[in-house]
């Protein structure tokens, strides 16, 4: 085994939440995980145990309802994903980052141009 380098990216301590007023939903709760260059790494679990919501928290496409604990934390490139401007995710999103989303049959459509 080579010796690590740092990881591409790293979730760490993640936690969102939906504040209801019956009390706080967790869809995900403290996940943490990271992934090194040239590695794939599946999320695995069944349905409802938060993979899309951790998910689009690394895009930041989590709807507005959704909340970060504090110490949830998503780093790539030295900055926590979770903290930046929408403005400056945007440059992140489609470039480094990209996903490609459920149904992909229809997602990557070959005769429909991007
Ligand atoms: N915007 C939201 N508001 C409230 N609950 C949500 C929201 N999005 C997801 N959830 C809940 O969070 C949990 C995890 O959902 P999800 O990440 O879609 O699971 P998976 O992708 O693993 O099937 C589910 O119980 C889901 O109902
Ligand atoms: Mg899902």
């Amino acid at each position: 085994m080579t010796v690590k380098e740092n990881p591409v990216l790293k979730v760490k301590n993640l936690q969102a939440y939906v504040p209801t007023p019956k009390g706080e939903i967790k869809p995900v709760n403290n996940v943490s995980f990271s992934i090194n260059k040239g590695e794939i790494v599946a999320l695995v679990g069944e349905s409802g145990s938060g993979k899309s919501v951790s998910s689009l928290s690394i895009m930041g496409l989590n709807s507005s309802a959704i909340q970060y604990k504090q110490g949830s934390e998503i780093l790539f490139k030295g900055q926590n994903l979770l903290k930046l401007k929408e403005r400056d995710m945007r440059k992140i999103r489609g470039n480094d980052i990209s996903m490609v989303f459920q149904d992909p049959m229809f997602s990557l459509n070959p005769v429909h141009p991007m």
